[in-house]
């Protein structure tokens, strides 16, 4: 069998769908480094809690926890997929819910990628439910014209097009997710 994936390739074939790279690993690194410091600098003297998205969070949560100067801890929660689909299916529900207690704390919500806007405003409102501290989202990469909900993002790592995306933690239908780099759609 001939493998989908090798490392640092030109081109990305899956479910005969072609994809070209977008944004490096240093490119990412980079922009993790920076969005760390500007929440060190926001946090310091707390001790936040991290809740990652299961499961296209893990990898950007794991690179932007060990970015971190400040202590911190670390939770998850998990949301119905897209499953096979590139495109939202318009309804979001809860897979698995926190194991902390993070009233009065200081959350962070950690998510892959912000699309049509409907994951991230089910999840802000959830979390407010439980009386945190304070609220604030890391995303890696925000589709802004795909947008419709007004929304507030603290932490936005990159402003991405319109267009389906894969690697370092996003799939498209379970394939794709550990590829370093990140890679779009040809359109
Ligand atoms: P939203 O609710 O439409 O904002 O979609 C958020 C979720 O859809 C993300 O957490 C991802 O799991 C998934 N998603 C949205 N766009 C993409 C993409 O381009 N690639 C992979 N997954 C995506």
């Amino acid at each position: 069998m001939q493998p989908t994936l090798v490392s640092k390739p030109d081109s990305v074939v899956i479910n005969n769908e072609r994809f070209r790279p977008y944004l490096t690993r240093d490119a990412i690194a980079a922009r993790i480094k920076d969005v760390a410091a500007e929440i060190d600098r926001d946090l310091d003297g707390k001790v936040p809690i991290l809740v990652g998205v299961l499961n296209g969070a893990f990898i950007f949560l794991a690179d932007l926890m060990r970015a971190l100067s400040i202590e911190c801890e670390v939770d998850f929660l998990k949301l119905s997929s897209y499953g096979a689909a590139k495109i939202s299916s318009g309804r979001v529900h809860e897979l698995k819910s926190l194991d902390a207690d993070i009233e009065g704390r200081h959350v962070i919500l950690v998510e892959d990628i912000v699309d049509t806007g409907l994951s991230m405003e089910f999840l802000q409102k959830k979390m407010q439910e439980f009386k945190p501290a304070s609220l604030r989202t890391a995303v890696l990469l925000h589709k802004k014209e795909a947008t419709r909900i007004p929304l507030e993002l603290d932490y936005v790592c990159f402003e991405i097009d319109n267009l389906f995306v894969v690697g370092y933690g996003l799939d498209f239908a379970q394939v794709g997710r550990q590829l370093a780099d990140i890679y779009i759609l040809e359109g």
